[in-house]
């Protein structure tokens, strides 16, 4: 059966929003899912602890796609702090939905974002393992 997707997901498809690389990152994120075989890397820069500039690779699924262009968006002029907070629902919600089947997509968009604000907080700050405390803390609450 063809999945549908709403018209907000679909332009996101067809129109993806900020891809590309940033070559001076300050921080990047991969993340490989083993079950749908999709691969996603994303940059960001960081400036006064803001995500000034954010990018993404993806090689995926149209939800793939269209769940790191939504959250490229609402991500872009986030605070780390904030950023960090976004979850999978949120991006759901900022596509205005997906469907059932599709929502991990959005759970590895949202993951690979805050893979890439461990690794600034690594490369950068040095203060990775209160990052990893709260990324566990996200984890287990939203189980
Ligand atoms: Fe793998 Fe969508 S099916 S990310």
């Amino acid at each position: 059966m063809a999945i549908e997707y709403n018209e907000k997901v679909l332009d996101h498809f067809f129109n993806p929003r900020n891809v590309g690389v940033i070559e001076d990152a300050d921080g990047i994120g991969r993340l490989g899912d083993a079950s749908c075989g999709d691969v996603f890397v994303m940059y960001i820069k960081v400036r006064g602890g803001r995500l000034v500039d954010i990018k993404y690779q993806v090689q995926g699924c149209g939800a793939a796609i269209a769940t790191c262009s939504a959250l490229s968006e609402i991500a872009k002029g986030k605070t780390l702090q904030e950023a960090w907070r976004l979850t999978d629902d949120d991006i759901a919600a900022e596509l205005g939905g997906l469907p059932l089947e599709k929502l991990h997509c959005s759970n590895l968009a949202a993951t690979v974002l805050h893979r890439a604000i461990l690794d600034y907080a690594e490369n950068r700050r040095g203060d990775r393992h209160d990052w990893q405390r709260l990324y566990q803390q996200q984890m287990t609450n939203s189980e």
